[in-house]
């Protein structure tokens, strides 16, 4: 598995997989991604794991894709393939999965928050679905799962402006369960997922497929067709004038 993302059995039961590329906020680029669906997949295949604890290293949850590799893809008139592979994977992934959300989560790092069962941001965590300014379109199933979770004006607030939000507006708007301290994002989600692991493996698998059945296949058409909307506007001039202004800044 890449060094970009990391999986360590923490506790009896949890596996904690780590978005490991601190120097650049833990930006996901394809190998992240790769490893990303490894650990998932390695953790759905092991009978030992029960539960998933999804976190970034370095006090920061994941700046999003990697702007550079964005770039890259749409010079070679590529879509955005191995993120969709990876939404697809944790939209999908039978176990529950427990968030640890310190500093930012931006992007598709705000997004996947949308398919873990549950998820703690500490008090200093920022989130941004920079979606439009960055000249692209929603991802993730965000489009249909946002307004179901946060409301039709809130969902477009936060994926028409873009705008950065704080902590306490992610819990109000359904992508988190609860703000608790700066710091205490871990040992918050790792005691959930301690729990989780505790409790009978199969009734807990059940009541996940139970509480996704209703949505499954329209987030798995929504992902599908944010993805084709998504692959068009990484070509598009707004798009390449927006990487080009990131990358001049970095
Ligand atoms: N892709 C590529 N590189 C990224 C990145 C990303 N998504 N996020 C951060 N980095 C890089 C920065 O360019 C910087 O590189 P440098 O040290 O060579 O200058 C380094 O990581 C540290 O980031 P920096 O911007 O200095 O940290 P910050 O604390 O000031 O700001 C963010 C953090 C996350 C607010 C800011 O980096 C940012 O806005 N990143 C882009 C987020 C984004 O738009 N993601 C795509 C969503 S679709």
């Amino acid at each position: 598995m890449s060094e970009s993302v990391l999986s360590e059995i923490v506790a009896a039961g949890v596996v904690q997989v780590t978005m490991n590329r601190p120097d650049r906020k833990n930006a996901l680029d394809r190998a992240s991604y790769a490893g990303l669906i490894a650990a998932i997949a390695t953790a759905e295949a092991d009978d030992a794991v029960r539960a998933i604890l999804l976190t970034g290293a370095g006090g920061c949850f994941t700046s999003g894709n990697d702007i550079k590799d964005f770039a890259a893809a749409a010079a070679a008139g590529e879509g955005p393939r191995v993120a969709i592979d990876f939404l697809d994977a944790i939209s999908t992934a039978k176990k529950p999965i427990v968030a640890a959300v310190e500093g930012f989560a931006v992007g598709i790092g705000t997004t996947m928050l949308l398919h873990c069962d549950l998820a703690f941001a500490g008090s200093g965590a920022s989130f941004r679905l920079p979606f439009v300014a960055l000249g692209l379109s929603p991802e993730g199933g965000s489009s249909y799962l946002l307004p179901l979770v946060a409301g039709s004006k809130k969902a477009a607030e936060l994926l028409m402006l873009g705008e950065a939000f704080d902590a306490g507006t992610a819990a109000g708007a359904g992508l988190v369960n609860a703000v608790v301290p700066e710091g205490t994002a871990l040992e918050h989600g790792l005691a959930k997922a301690k729990a989780l692991a505790a409790l009978p493996p199969q009734s807990v698998a059940l009541t996940k497929m139970l509480l996704k059945r209703g949505s499954a296949a329209a987030v798995a058409e929504t992902i599908a067709t944010e993805a084709h909307h998504f692959g068009e506007r990484l070509r598009s001039a707004e798009a390449m004038a927006a990487f080009a202004a990131f990358l001049k800044k970095s």
